[in-house]
């Protein structure tokens, strides 16, 4: 097959839809790939590199479009590119087309098979390809909740590990699923005092086990809610209910209780945030302070390493794109359920119900379009 990579052109990203390694796979594997001039520059990732995986780069965003029959990038399609997808091409990318009716308009009109990452699934009902930028998400959210702690940006003026003879400061994370696992793991690693707030009980005995003493990990009632994160330097938001918007866990009376320069990091900013005081930021203005609280609240916190989570989001996207590349996509869906999962537009027909509903179109089942 004929895979193309072009560069991403949505604001302020550098991720790309595939690194050398990744190429050197799917040539290996008996694919051609076109890659776009400096489509992976900003990361590190040179023309010459791909051409040593077996690339071949060409000059322009319209020649990968024009030839390619399956495009692996990681944002959905702007308009600019909406206009070069061809009837019967894979786009093979995060897209969130309930979000987005314009998008999904386009991609209809295109007669394309858009397959987004966001919908595949695995046997135990997660969504593998959202997981690793939870793990970024996760492990940053120490990192920018570190930074923010300090006098310069607003912060308390602590050092979260503390130092011999001088406390370590308090990290709270409501929601104990991918990603505040990870803030967890950041969190006792740099010596901070943590605790975990979740409300499923075999999540909670789930850290129990993998944290042992190192955490405490607490059902996370109203009450346990408020002690906790009045006492916080720290508090990361990572819940999810899968679908819905993030439940509001920390008020704004709330967060007028807690310590002045105390940081909030809202990671579920982008389901509409757990704190009642959040409101969506971005990496070149990540925060803000609201009744002394600092707040971060960066929509897209992977964008921020984006040589590290390109090559995440490979690990877990290759063997799909491998699939689609090496059986086609007929059999690819068909072959596994997950992956048809992430069908959600197909020959102008909307083949994911969540985003039919939300949009207002016909729904027709995956496999009547096979
Ligand atoms: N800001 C970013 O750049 C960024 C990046 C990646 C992920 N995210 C977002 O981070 C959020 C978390 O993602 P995840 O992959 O860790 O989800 P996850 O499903 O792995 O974990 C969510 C956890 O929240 C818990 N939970 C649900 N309701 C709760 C409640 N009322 N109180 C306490 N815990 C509750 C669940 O039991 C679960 O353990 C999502 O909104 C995701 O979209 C944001």
């Amino acid at each position: 097959m004929l895979i193309g990579i072009p560069k991403e052109i949505k604001d302020h990203e550098y991720r790309v839809g595939a690194t050398p390694a990744g190429v050197r796979e799917l040539v290996n594997a008996g694919h051609q790939v076109l890659v776009e001039k400096n489509a992976g520059a900003a990361i590190d990732f040179a023309d010459a590199q791909y051409v040593a995986a077996g690339a071949k780069i060409v000059a322009s965003a319209k020649d990968v479009y024009g030839k390619a029959q399956m495009i692996l990038k990681v944002k959905e399609p702007q308009k600019s590119e909406c206009a070069l997808i061809r009837k019967g091409q894979i786009i093979f990318s995060y897209l969130h087309l309930a979000a987005e009716p314009e998008l999904t308009k386009l991609l209809i009109k295109s007669g394309c098979v858009a397959i987004a990452f966001e919908t595949v699934s695995a046997a135990d009902r997660s969504l593998p390809l959202l997981a690793p930028m939870s793990e970024v998400a996760g492990k940053l959210s120490i990192q920018a909740g570190a930074k923010a702690l300090e006098k310069a940006q607003g912060g308390r003026g602590i050092l979260l590990g503390g130092v011999p003879g001088v406390a370590r400061g308090k990290v709270v994370i409501l929601g104990g699923g991918v990603s505040g696992t990870n803030a967890a793991k950041v969190a006792i690693g740099m010596g901070a005092e943590v605790v975990i707030l979740d409300k499923s009980l075999p999540r909670i005995r789930y850290l129990c086990d993998i944290f042992g003493n190192s955490v405490e990990v607490l059902y996370a009632s109203i009450e346990n809610i408020e002690k906790n994160v009045v006492e916080a330097d720290v508090v990361v938001g990572a819940v999810l209910i899968p679908g819905a918007a993030a439940p509001k866990l920390v008020s704004a009376k709330l967060v007028k209780k807690m310590k002045k320069g105390s940081v909030m990091v809202d990671i579920s900013i982008d389901q509409g945030g757990c704190f009642e005081t959040s409101k969506p930021t971005s990496h070149s203005n990540p925060t803000y302070v609201t009744d002394g609280v600092v707040h971060y609240c960066v929509t897209n916190m992977p964008g921020a390493v984006a040589r590290t989570s390109t090559q995440a989001l490979e690990n877990s996207t290759l063997p799909f794109s491998l699939a689609l590349a090496n059986k086609g996509y007929t059999k690819a869906l068909l072959d596994d359920v997950h992956l048809k999962n992430g069908l959600n537009v197909i020959d102008g027909k909307v083949t994911y119900k969540a985003v039919a509903d939300a949009l207002g179109y016909k729904f027709v089942e995956a496999e009547k379009t096979l």
